[in-house]
């Protein structure tokens, strides 16, 4: 097993490749821009993928070297968040009016899945 450290690294290095991705996938749609003309279409969603499971094997890494057995409340809100960021990066490109949306939303779960990461409240 890896330290909490490498292990926290890891989660924030996920961190940034995921929302590097969903930032440049957004303004990629937020400029009319589509699956087409995305001629960076693989790079930005094997950086999403790839970000995506680093977040989620180092977030239960972390939670085994803290000794917290299971998965507690705020873990599990944190699940269903990395779900819904997950699924984020499908929507500007189908529906690209919430584009907008999106680019706040992001930013707002991270803020929220930080929080309660760090205050742990239930
Ligand atoms: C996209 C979703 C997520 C975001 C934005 C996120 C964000 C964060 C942030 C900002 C931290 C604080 C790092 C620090 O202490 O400096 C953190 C820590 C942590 N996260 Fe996540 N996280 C996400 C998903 C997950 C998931 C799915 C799990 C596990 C089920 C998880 C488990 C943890 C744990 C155990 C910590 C360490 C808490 C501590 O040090 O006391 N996270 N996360």
């Amino acid at each position: 097993m890896l330290s909490l450290q490498v292990y926290k690294l890891a989660h924030l290095l996920g961190l940034f490749l995921v929302f590097t991705s969903l930032g440049g996938l957004v303004l990629h749609a937020m400029n009319g821009g589509d699956r087409e003309s995305n001629q960076r279409r693989g790079l930005v969603f094997a950086t999403h993928g790839i970000g995506l499971l680093l977040v989620l094997v180092s977030g239960f890494g972390m939670l085994a070297r803290l000794g917290i057995h299971g998965v507690p409340g705020w873990a599990a809100v944190k699940l269903v968040i990395w779900l819904v960021i997950g699924g984020l990066v499908a929507l500007p490109q189908r529906v690209p009016a919430a584009s907008r949306f999106v680019w706040f939303l992001a930013p707002a779960l991270a803020l929220i899945a930080g929080w309660l990461a760090l205050y742990k409240p239930f």
